[in-house]
Parts: C-alpha cells; structure tokens; sequence
C-alpha cells in the first residue's frame, strides 16, 4: 500500500524551524514560525503556567478520562474570557487539541450541516485553505489585504460576501491577522457583521492572538458585536500563544447562538465528530487554563505577562517601521499593524536572499514574525531588508 503513496513535501513553515536551527551563524535572525520570543530570542513558559503546574502536580489524583467535550471549567472559564462576562449568546464549548483541532472540529460541523463552503479572505494563515480542504469544504475566496500598499481592502471583501449563498461559513480572524497584521476596526467589523447577517451567513472566528494586539478586551470586541447580533456562529480559540502553551494543544470550539436548545444540538454533534477522529482531547494544557484563569493572583500575573508582551511587540513594530524608513512606500503601516506577523512585499528570491545571504529567515511569502526580531538589532536587521 505504501508504494502507492507517493512522497508530500514537507510543511514549508514548520520545515524553517529544522532550517534555522541547522544554520551556524550566531547573528542568525528567526522571523519564521509564529511563536513569541523575548529579547534574547527565547520562547519563554509563562510565570503563571509554570505555576498551576506546581499546583495540577500537588493536587491531581488521577489521569482517568475526563468527559468527552473536554473539562467544562475549563470551556466555561474560557469562553467568558473570549465571549465576555456579560455574553448575551448561549455557547456550547468542546475543548479540542489546539486551535487547529478546533477548525477542523468546525468544519467537519460546516460539511455535516451546511452548504459545504466556507468564504477565505486573500490571504490567510496557509494552514486554514488545508484543514478546510481536507474536511471536504469547497473554498471560495475574498480580497482582504493588498501587500503593496499594505491597505486593507474591506470593500472588496464586502462586496464578495455580497455573492456567497445563505448558509455558507465565512473564516474571520478575531485580531492579529495572519499573515498580515491589518487591524478591524470597530466600524469595520459593523460593515462585516451586517453583510453577514443580511445574506444568513456562518461565520467562523479565528480568535488565536487574544492579548496581543489592540489589548485584552480590544482584541475580541470585534468578535462579541458580531456574535450577539447573528443567529449562529462558530468560534475557534487557540491558547498557543496567549498562554504560551504551543506543545500542549490546548483550545476549544464554541458553538453559539440565541437558544440553549440550538446549541445542544450543535454540541451533540461535535462531540460525535471528536470521537471518530482522536475521541477525547488532552488535558494537561486545559488544566493550566482553568487554574490560571479561576486563581486571581495567577490570573494578574499572566495578564500583566502578558501585557509586557504585547508592549514588546508594539515597540518592535515602531522601531522597524521607522528602521525601514521608505524602503517601501507604506512600511510605516508595519508600525500600525498589530499581532506577531506583517506581510512584506518581497519577491520570493529577495526571501531567498535574505536567508542564504544573511541569515534571516521567514516563509517566502514575506511573511515575518515581528517577535522574532531584537530591539537591539532592528536597525541592523532593517538595513538587510532596505539593501535588498
Ligand atoms: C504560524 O502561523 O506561524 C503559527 O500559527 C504556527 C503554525 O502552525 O503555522
């Protein structure tokens, strides 16, 4: 059987990881894969994770099955975190591993009950056009940002949205998009949310950045306008990198809409798809959310952890953006764009170049990871970018 098979290439992201590491320069610059790292270049484990671990280790007594939608502290905590203290919606949460988990949990749902197509903007992160794919989801696609002038293209997208058919998903991102970093505003998301709500679209949210862009509360105001004012919604959430807990798989998929019954019903399914594909999801990464999320002092910390990441990034952001100066001719918009990534009008040779030459690495779409980047070496760095 295996010889009928043939060879797949591997994960162009994933693979820079095993390429950076294998390069010997010391002045190496890794602006690949989007992980959070701090000023010496390291992926740190949050103080207040290392921390509920210390508690989970003292007090878990057993490692038996925990349900089959996952540990619904954990779901509930998570969503008021996401969907807000006062969310006028009903969710139904199902902890998944990792938000991936989550977005092919969602459209394994989209296959089993809708139309079997879901809207992608152009671009995306490379990884949802597969998952999609892979569930049997036909992909249409609308215009969302133009890498050139870095603008976003918000009535192209509307307009598009206007063609897809009633009942089709639409993927959004919660804030910090990727690959791009173009920030929605509040009136952006009301022109987005009224688009859906006329023609009876799904939307499904992306939220995986939570804390990193506009701030805590700002990144999934979008989001909770959008779900109070539609029937149906589903929503992704990652806790890789608001929570530092990448290896850990950790997320969840949230059903939601005006009625307990609907969402049951939802919930009922999705936990029947979960079992036919990994059957229950892992917990250690749950575990840490919910301590966090439910111990005050932890939860400060982590908020304030995570505060001084988010300030990081932003200073990285202005300091190249003004670095580059007019290497390009909207490179400022780079200062103003929020979350790990921007996408940069590079050819993929000058991607090429960068890397061979000079050690700086990043997909050949353009795409960096700003965290990626040291304060103490953007002028450096930028001046790689500008001699290329
Ligand atoms: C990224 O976009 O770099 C991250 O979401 C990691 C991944 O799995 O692609």
């Amino acid at each position: 059987m295996f010889e009928r098979l043939s060879r797949q290439p591997d994960d162009p992201l994933l693979a820079l990881i095993g390429i950076f590491k294998a390069d010997p320069r010391t002045d190496k610059v890794d602006l690949g894969v989007g992980v959070y790292r701090d000023e010496a270049g390291h992926s740190p484990i949050f103080r207040a994770v290392k921390a509920a671990e210390q508690r989970i280790w003292a007090s878990q007594d057993s490692k038996a099955y925990v349900a089959p939608e996952g540990d619904q502290g954990f779901l509930d905590l998570l969503w008021t975190m996401v969907g807000g203290k006062a969310s006028p919606v009903h969710a139904a949460g199902v902890q998944t591993p990792g938000g991936s988990g989550a977005l092919r949990l969602a459209a394994d749902l989209i296959r089993q009950a809708g139309t079997g197509r879901i809207w992608l903007g152009l671009p995306s992160w490379p990884n949802h056009a597969g998952i999609f794919a892979a569930a049997g989801l036909a992909i249409e696609t609308y215009p969302y940002f133009d890498v050139p002038s870095q603008t976003l293209l918000l009535d192209g997208m509307l307009e598009a949205l206007q063609r897809a058919q009633p009942g089709d998903a639409v993927l959004l991102h919660a804030s910090c998009h990727n690959p791009t970093g173009a920030p929605l505003g509040a009136a952006d998301w009301a022109r987005i949310t009224d688009v859906i709500a006329t023609r009876g679209l799904v939307p499904l949210i992306d939220s995986a950045y939570q804390g990193f862009g506009a701030g805590f509360e700002g990144d999934v105001a979008g989001l909770r306008a959008l779900v109070a004012a539609i029937p149906e919604a589903l929503v992704a959430v990652s806790c890789s990198k608001s929570f530092g807990l990448y290896r850990e798989r950790t997320g969840a998929l949230f059903a939601v809409a005006g009625t307990t019954a609907a969402v049951e019903t939802a919930r009922s399914n999705l936990v029947a798809i979960a079992r036919t594909s990994y059957s229950m999801p892992p917990d250690h990464g749950s575990a840490i959310v919910k301590t966090i999320l439910g111990t005050p002092e932890l939860y400060d910390d982590w908020r304030a952890e995570l505060e001084s990441m988010r300030q990081r990034l932003a200073s990285l952001r202005r300091s190249f953006a003004e670095a580059l100066g007019g290497r390009w001719s909207n490179s400022l918009a780079i200062g103003k764009q929020e979350g790990m990534f921007s996408l940069l009008p590079l050819t993929p040779a000058e991607v090429m170049t960068l890397r061979e030459k000079h050690g700086v690495y990043m997909p050949t779409s353009g795409r960096i990871n700003v965290a990626g980047l040291k304060l103490s070496d953007v002028t450096r760095v930028a001046g790689l970018f500008k001699a290329i």
